[in-house]
């Protein structure tokens, strides 16, 4: 495992980090939790000591996961983060109820890393009216949380103010190959750097499409040498501005893989030929996704059941892949009425909550058209 300096206190952290928003799931939809525990020590026996939950990960079971798994001696081995519900700041007692309950799941005195979870623009009045930060200041002094941070969801100008207004220790951005310019962006990863920010990439393989390349990438991949996971992670670390890059995994041998990957993840250690490919990829898959869902599913549930990220799933496949239609089509009438495209009332209720600020109600009109 590859480790890199991090935060002022050049703290040791594993170049890969173990997302825990993604643990695989029994056919209840609730997560598995010994395969998830057993993912999770498998991983620091291998070298990881980065683990990042949030208090809604998995409706609230992914800090009782994490904590189950560092239960005991573990917990000195690693850093632990997760993150304040920044729209729950609803009062005073309110904050304190909330970290305690998640000190509680993790089974844990402290958190290493505490993150003000998914800023963006309508959620900063409550940072101003609740003073979020003077209240992780003093949960600071407390002992309660060691280093204060942030993930951001929205706009690089939004992005710069965050970073600008606080003394923070690090952030954590959405970054991948195919996304240099959605949200904070390469601008804003080199911003945070120059401004003494450590920086955490999320959403790498942006929530795993990047990992299944389709039509005309089918066969660009197929063609090289390269390994479409390897090299979209690889492309990350070889930056030095990237601290930790964050991989939901959702298997062991996901886990596995992205550990050998990271074993070799130097920074500026891609070649030129492979720089040359992943700009070829990131122009053709730029052209063939109509809708850049990342499935977080912070748009769910629909306050009429649409089912969103399939939706988008579905269509995105069928028009980057002409093969995938039909399908994407069997698929969608497959799935049950109230949660088709085409159920979409127009309420605006799921635009509201999308990191990504799509146009939902929109796509979901010209998803409906292309699979109904
Ligand atoms: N703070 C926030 O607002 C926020 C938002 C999003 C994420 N996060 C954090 O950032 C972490 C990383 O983001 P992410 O989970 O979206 O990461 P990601 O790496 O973009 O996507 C994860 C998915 O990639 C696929 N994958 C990973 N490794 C693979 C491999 N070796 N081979 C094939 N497929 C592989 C899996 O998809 P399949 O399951 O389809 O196989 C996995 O579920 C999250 O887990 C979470 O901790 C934070």
């Amino acid at each position: 495992m590859q480790y890199r300096s991090f935060t002022k206190d050049n703290l040791q952290v594993s170049a890969l980090g173990f997302g825990c928003m993604r643990f695989p799931c029994l056919t209840s939809g609730k997560p598995d939790r010994r395969e998830s525990v057993r993912m999770i020590h498998y991983a620091i026996e291998n070298g990881v000591n980065y683990f990042d939950t949030a208090y809604p990960y998995h409706d609230g079971i992914s800090e009782e996961i994490v904590g189950k798994a560092l239960a005991g001696k573990r917990r000195e081995k690693v850093l632990l983060a997760t993150k304040f519900p920044t729209w729950e700041a609803t009062s005073q007692n309110k904050l304190d109820k909330i970290l305690n309950e998640q000190l509680t799941k993790l089974q844990t005195d402290h958190v290493d890393m505490y993150m003000l979870h998914c800023l963006q623009k309508s959620l900063m009045p409550n940072v101003e009216k609740y003073n979020l930060i003077g209240w992780l200041e003093k949960k600071r002094k407390q002992g309660k949380i060691r280093y204060i941070g942030f993930s951001f969801h929205d706009e690089l100008s939004l992005f710069k103010e965050i970073v600008d207004m606080y003394k923070w220790d690090f952030c954590q951005i959405q970054y991948n190959y195919v996304g240099e310019e959605v949200q904070a962006g390469t601008a804003g990863l080199q911003y945070a750097a120059s401004h003494g920010l450590s920086v955490i990439i999320m959403e790498p393989l942006l929530g795993g499409a990047l990992a299944k390349p389709n039509g005309k990438l089918t066969d660009i991949w197929a063609k090289s040498k390269y390994n479409p996971v390897d090299l979209a992670l690889r492309w990350l670390w070889n930056k030095p501005e990237v601290g930790i890059v964050l991989s939901g995994m959702s298997s062991m041998e996901q886990v596995a893989d992205n550990i050998a990957y990271a074993d070799k993840a130097k920074v500026n250690s891609l070649t030129k030929t492979e720089q040359a490919f992943i700009a070829k990829a990131q122009n053709t898959y730029q052209k063939m996704m109509p809708v850049r869902c990342t499935k977080c599913k912070y748009c769910i549930p629909c306050p009429f059941g649409v089912d969103i990220p399939t939706n988008f799933a579905l269509y995105n496949d069928a028009v980057a892949a002409p093969a995938a239609k039909t399908l994407g089509h069997n698929l969608y009438v497959m799935m049950s009425t109230e949660s088709r495209a085409n159920n979409c009332k127009v309420c605006g209720a799921c635009e509201k909550k999308c990191p990504q600020h799509l146009p939902i109600s929109k796509r979901l009109k010209d998803a409906a058209k292309l699979l109904g």
